[in-house]
């Protein structure tokens, strides 16, 4: 069995953090998201992987991600020169596919249920399809599905403006090489994008078995802002173990799980878990409060946040009104006057959202 993840396409949801990197690469308790993909690939037993680039991103994904030697896989990049949908994207993999069934991991989202049970299932029961449901609450946003009392799927629609139930299609799939056939039997849809959703349609027209089944763990596509803070809190919640490796001082106090990375230094803190920080960091008179997520090289002085994610390279001076519910960009820097401010100097980029409550 092979494995097709999805990382190109635009980002536009992600902006601004999207115009300078591949939203795929946005780091989830400081690891990219992609990366989380690979790794229940590889768990699963499945080493040789295709990963769809864009030409926009394709060189960071590539430059980041390597051979897959650091995963135990073999990767090759293939590269989809325009965004025209995930059957789009499969259809310029089949030389990669071959007639190899294969997994399809959309790499903007996290699941969290280990794939080798759906796997023994798909090949079990000889499927063409095994397609992953979860109750959303709003499915508009998603592909829908239809299924009656036994489970059986009955049709598929892609976000839906009157929904036909709350089940949403999750960005992980099992295809037979039959789905290449049903990808040359649709049409682009009315966003112009050759929807995998409408292939699994064609699939369920044929006749072809495609089976689905509820996920029971968490699943987080990370497609805005506040879902990448979600994601953020539960990774945090459930994989993030003690470590410290960094220099904490004597004046310092780390309460809880609180992982620091070699290099790191902390002065004069209070930092309440779960909480990551990277490598290199240099953090002074600061409180750090659970579910926040610091990437290598930030330097955090008279500063207090919770509940945020600060990208590399970032710089944070004189804030302690609490920062909450942020996402600061790599190498953004924020600094406050010493005094109540008379005055707010701003340097935004495009699409940036301030809220000075
Ligand atoms: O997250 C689950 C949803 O993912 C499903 O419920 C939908 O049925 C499915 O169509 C998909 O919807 P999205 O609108 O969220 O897909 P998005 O455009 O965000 O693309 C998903 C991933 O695939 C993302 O990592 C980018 C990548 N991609 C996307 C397109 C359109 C490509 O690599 N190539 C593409 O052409």
């Amino acid at each position: 069995m092979k494995a097709l993840i999805l990382s190109g396409g635009k980002g536009t949801r992600l902006r601004p953090l999207t115009y300078t990197g591949a939203k795929q690469l946005v780091p989830v308790a400081n690891k990219p998201i992609l990366w989380y993909g690979i790794e229940s690939i590889v768990a699963a037993g499945i080493t040789d992987i295709g990963i769809i680039i864009s030409p926009e991103t394709g060189e960071e994904v590539k430059t980041k991600t390597g051979s897959g030697e650091a995963f135990g896989a073999r990767i090759t990049y293939i590269c989809q020169e325009q965004p025209a949908g995930l059957a789009h994207a499969v259809k310029i993999a089949r030389s990669f596919l071959g007639d190899s069934p294969f997994v399809m991991y959309l790499g903007d989202n996290l699941i969290q249920d280990e794939l080798r049970h759906f796997i023994d299932r798909f090949k079990a029961q000889q499927m063409d399809a095994l397609i992953l449901l979860r109750a959303v609450e709003n499915p508009t946003a998603f592909g829908v599905a239809e299924i009656n009392d036994r489970g059986q799927v009955l049709r598929l629609v892609e976000k839906p403006k009157h929904p036909p139930s709350n089940l949403a299609l999750v960005g992980l799939y099992f295809f037979s090489h039959q789905i290449h056939s049903a990808i040359e039997r649709i049409q682009p849809s009315a966003r112009g994008e050759l929807e995998i959703t409408d292939a699994i349609q064609a699939l369920i027209q044929s006749g072809q078995s495609v089976e689905a089944e509820q996920i029971r763990g968490w699943w987080l596509d990370t497609g805005k802002k506040d879902d990448l803070l979600e994601a953020n809190r539960i990774v945090l919640d459930t994989c993030l173990t003690i470590s410290i490796q960094g220099e904490v001082d004597a004046r310092s106090q780390v309460i809880g799980r609180v992982e620091i990375g070699s290099g790191s230094q902390v002065r004069n803190c209070t930092i309440r878990g779960p909480v990551v920080i990277g490598k290199n960091c240099h953090l002074e008179n600061c409180f750090i409060g659970p579910y926040s997520s610091i990437a290598d090289e930030v330097t955090l002085i008279d500063t207090d946040l919770e509940h945020s994610v600060i990208l590399q390279g970032a710089k944070i001076e004189g804030i302690h009104q609490r920062i909450v519910d942020s996402v600061v960009g790599q190498r953004a820097h924020l600094k406050a006057a010493p005094q109540r401010p008379k005055a707010l100097r701003f340097m935004i980029g495009d699409d940036c959202q301030i809220e000075v409550v």
